[in-house]
């Protein structure tokens, strides 16, 4: 059996007449950029998160970058960023001007440990970006509340979480703003890059807006050094066609990462933990192997595609030796980085490639 580690075959094929329309319908209105399509979107992509603002962005990472420099957030400034995470968190606080500081991770979790944020604060630090990591939100209650006491901005990067739970509550609400991805492989996915920005804060969503059309509140009108990102019409057009199925999917995935977590049984794998009061959406399903090599290699061999999120920490890339951070500083994100493997995860896994790739890791 081959099983590759993901695959949009499923959800394409459900979904194959609401897209083809989707392109219908912005083709027909011959409309590319800033339309009713993007106003649709951002709409329902806002009560979706629950939240009152949503400005379409070019892609997830600008989305973070713009909800900093909105933020006033820039040079000298520190910003407190997981030391297990996409590069792209903290990409985005390089690109305002400010340096990233790394906070360790819980290994149970794989996400921020707040208890260890505090430590890191200094009078430089301007804000904290929790990312709710493959999908499993942050323990926010003490982040905010750590935010709260030292002033800070908190700065959600949801990008492989739309649509997860904390106490009840959907990722992206918590904070001053929240970025989003879209990239084709995230749980909503576009058909190319995209991406958004949520928040309450009408400020904010006012300068994310202008700052992504070039600095301009009105058409050739300049009050911000902007940049050029946007959320086209034929993207945005496809993501209202994926919205209104986000949560039967995301449920799909909580039935496949349950049967992974109850069926595997192998002594050498730790599965991922979910705390109480955390519905993930699980976006990977990273298990942990201290022979992640054999293991990936045994899997790969019988056909079952494997991923590694992040095989090299933020800390120990190239792009950031400037930063001085000596290999052993992040144990953690270290650890992780040697051990843990994602196994295959996406809409429309059958039963029977499921219960393969378990007996698969349970054979090693
Ligand atoms: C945690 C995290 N943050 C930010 C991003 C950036 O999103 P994008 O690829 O849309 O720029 C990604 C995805 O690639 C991500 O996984």
């Amino acid at each position: 059996m081959t099983i590759p580690f993901v695959s949009f075959l499923p959800m394409e094929k459900e979904l194959n007449n609401d897209i083809r329309s989707a392109f219908d319908r912005v083709f027909t209105r011959s409309w590319y950029i800033g339309g009713v399509e993007d106003t649709e979107f951002e709409k329902a992509f806002a009560a979706y998160c629950n939240t009152k603002y949503c400005v379409g962005c070019g892609n997830g990472l600008d989305a973070l970058m713009l909800a900093l420099k909105a933020l006033g957030v820039g040079k000298g400034d520190e910003v407190i960023v997981p030391s297990n995470t996409y590069i792209a968190t903290a990409l985005a606080v390089t690109y305002v001007g400010a340096t990233p500081v790394f906070v360790e991770p819980d290994i149970r979790t794989f996400n921020i440990n707040p208890s260890l944020i505090e430590a890191k604060i200094t009078d430089k630090t301007k804000a904290i970006m929790p990312v709710h990591l493959y999908g499993q939100a942050c323990d926010m209650d003490p982040i905010m509340d750590i935010a709260r006491k030292h002033n800070l901005f908190v700065v959600e990067d949801c990008a492989q979480a739309h649509g997860a739970t904390y106490k009840g509550k959907r990722v992206g609400s918590f904070g001053d703003a929240a970025g989003f991805s879209f990239y084709p492989g995230k749980n909503l996915g576009a058909l190319g890059d995209a991406g958004a920005l949520v928040t309450n804060n009408k400020e904010i969503a006012d300068k994310v807006r202008a700052l992504g059309n070039y600095g301009s509140d009105y058409k050739y009108h300049h009050i911000y050094k902007g940049n050029n990102s946007r959320l086209d019409e034929i993207q945005a057009a496809f993501l209202s066609a994926k919205l209104p199925h986000m949560d039967r999917m995301n449920e799909e995935r909580r039935r496949i990462a349950k049967l992974y977590s109850e069926g595997i049984k192998n002594p050498k794998v730790t599965v991922p933990y979910v705390p109480e009061g955390c519905v993930p959406v699980w976006h990977i399903y990273g298990i942990r192997c201290k022979e992640r090599e054999a293991l990936e290699k045994h899997l790969n061999d019988k056909g079952i595609g494997t991923n590694k999120h992040y095989p090299i920490p933020m800390h120990m890339q190239e792009c950031y030796k400037d930063l001085n951070i000596p290999e052993g500083a992040l144990p953690i994100a270290e650890k992780i980085s040697a051990t843990e493997l994602s196994i295959p995860m996406y809409y429309g896994m059958t039963d029977e490639q499921v219960q393969y790739v378990i007996d698969a890791i349970n054979e090693f």
